[in-house]
């Protein structure tokens, strides 16, 4: 390493635009416990499995690459799956090839014991400046990376008042994350060439803001905890803030190149999307069919896509879409031939058609009194059903009260941005009225 610093400098002195040091940077998160994207668009699809097999051919390109996650690794906490999920989560993590892991808040909230084990039983090296009692948690305050003949300082923070799942989180057991960062980022000055913040601090605006407040302390921040999809860099006062999107369907690319005295002289910064076609890891994988297979064990044993109890908020049953073709033929034959009638098969051919995740926005009626069960036990409710749009069906025709109309804001229940970033209700509306 340190030869080939001497190496960089020999060069410098013979070619001046050459920077003395080059420092690459692999950053990845939040993950929040997204282990497979649901493929809902082609934009950018992420997953564990290809995030891992990107990891591999970068670290490939660049040998001595530094890659860091930003924090949020596992879900939150209020799917039935969570705690399976979380699992696999770590497992697969510790698994990938990761420098260092910033602890964010939605890792933080599943409390001191919990987060031990990312370190303990996963080998990660977790680290986080916020943490009042560093050893309670198991992580260190902030690391310290030899690379490419620099001495690289990373620390990490989280903004509490991102977190909003269940219960509240332990805030005496935090220091403020302004004043947190800033102690730590003096601390390495004394000892390193290069600082980083992973700063896991919200939306790209509230980053750069967070990032402006520490008065030029870092020389780089990479931020996460966002929301959205893809935001490109920010510059905070000439400070680089990089954005590391959500939903774990990006890799980002940092390289970071110094002058003689370990100064910062530019920042490129790069995303690399997560797509369709990208190749998966095996070992992730084989950790991934594990996953489905207890999952598929955990539904049925749980019975967790039971016949729902839940009264609807319109006060009918559903019924199905079956029926409705006696008296709406045309409507009917209609809606046979848009994708909404097949959403239930749609799940069927990726091979997650009891992915209680999954199922929600791809059947009809789930987790209300007739809703969608399973395919043998509620027929007709499998797809985006006529009652998806027009609410329960039970009592109709002639009950007291009409069909709600139908406005843009039933399909947006479904048709969020995260699975359906394309959609604009007049161009969508054209496809599956009748
Ligand atoms: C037995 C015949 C029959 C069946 C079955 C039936 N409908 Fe209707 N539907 C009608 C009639 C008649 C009207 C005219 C208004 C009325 O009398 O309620 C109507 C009206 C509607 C309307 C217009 C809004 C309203 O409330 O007037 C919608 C929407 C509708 N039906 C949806 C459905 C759906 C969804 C199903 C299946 C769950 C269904 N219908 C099943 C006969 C039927
Ligand atoms: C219960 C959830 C849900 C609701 C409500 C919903 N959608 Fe969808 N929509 C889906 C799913 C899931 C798909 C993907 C279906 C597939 O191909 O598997 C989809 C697909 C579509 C498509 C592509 C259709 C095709 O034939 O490929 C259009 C257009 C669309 N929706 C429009 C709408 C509009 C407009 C509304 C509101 C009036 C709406 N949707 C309400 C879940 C929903
Ligand atoms: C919040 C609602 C929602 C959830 C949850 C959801 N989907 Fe979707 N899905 C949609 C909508 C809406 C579309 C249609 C998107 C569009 O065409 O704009 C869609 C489309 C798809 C498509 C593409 C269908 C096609 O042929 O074009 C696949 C595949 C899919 N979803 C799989 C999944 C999987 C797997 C999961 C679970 C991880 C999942 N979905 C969870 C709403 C959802
Ligand atoms: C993607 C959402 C969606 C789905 C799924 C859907 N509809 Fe509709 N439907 C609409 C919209 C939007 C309208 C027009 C606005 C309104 O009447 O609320 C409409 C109108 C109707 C009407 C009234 C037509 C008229 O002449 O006034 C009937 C009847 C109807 N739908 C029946 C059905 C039946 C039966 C199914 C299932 C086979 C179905 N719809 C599935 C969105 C949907």
């Amino acid at each position: 390493m340190r030869t080939k610093t001497v190496l960089a400098f020999t060069l410098a002195a013979f070619v001046c635009a050459v920077p003395a040091a080059e420092l690459t940077i692999i950053y990845t998160g939040p993950t929040d416990g997204i282990l497979q994207d649901c493929g809902c668009n082609e934009l950018a699809v992420g997953g564990v499995a290809a995030r891992a097999a990107i990891m591999k051919q970068l670290k490939s390109k660049y040998p001595d690459a530094i890659v860091v996650d930003v924090g949020d690794i596992l879900p939150p906490q209020e799917s039935p799956q969570t705690e399976l999920k979380a699992t696999y989560a770590l497992k697969i993590y510790s698994l990938l090839d990761y420098d260092a892991v910033n602890l964010g808040d939605g890792d933080f909230a599943y409390g001191p014991v919990y987060v031990a084990e990312f370190r303990n039983r996963y080998g990660l090296n977790v680290f986080s400046s916020v943490i009042k009692e560093p050893d309670k948690y198991g992580v260190t305050p902030h690391i310290i990376l030899e690379r490419s003949g620099l001495a690289v300082g990373f620390v990490g923070t989280f903004h509490a008042d991102l977190y909003d799942g269940p219960g509240e989180l332990p805030g005496d057991d935090i220091i403020d994350p302004k004043d947190a960062a800033k102690k730590s980022l003096k601390e390495l000055d004394k000892e390193t060439d290069v600082q980083i913040l992973i700063a896991h601090a919200g939306t790209p605006n509230q980053c750069r803001v967070f990032a402006k407040k520490l008065g030029g302390l870092a020389d780089v921040v990479v931020a996460g905890g966002g929301y959205g999809l893809v935001h490109g860099g920010l510059d905070a006062d000439g400070t680089h803030v990089a954005f590391s999107p959500s939903r774990g369907r990006y890799v980002g690319l940092l390289n970071i190149e110094t002058d003689e005295k370990g100064e910062v002289i530019s920042v490129t910064d790069e995303l690399i999307p997560i797509t369709l076609g990208a190749p998966r890891d095996d070992g992730v994988l084989e950790y991934m069919e594990e996953y489905y297979v207890n999952l598929r064990k955990l539904v049925n044993e749980e019975s967790l896509l039971a016949a729902p109890e839940a009264p609807t908020p319109e006060g009918f049953d559903y019924v199905g879409s079956s029926g409705c073709a006696a008296c709406h033929a045309a409507p009917y034959e209609q809606w046979s031939n848009t994708g909404h009638a097949y959403a239930y098969e749609t799940l069927a051919e990726v091979g997650r058609w009891f992915d209680p995740e999954c199922v929600s926005c791809h059947v009809t009626g789930y987790g209300y009194a007739g809703g969608f069960a399973s395919a043998e036990e509620t027929p007709g409710r499998t797809g985006v059903g006529c009652e998806s749009c027009h609410g329960p069906g039970a009592g109709h025709p002639g009950r007291a009260t009409p069909f709600s109309p139908v406005t843009e804001e039933r399909c947006l229940k479904c048709h969020t941005e995260q699975n359906s970033p394309d959609f604009i209700y007049y161009e969508y509306i054209e496809l599956v009225k009748h």
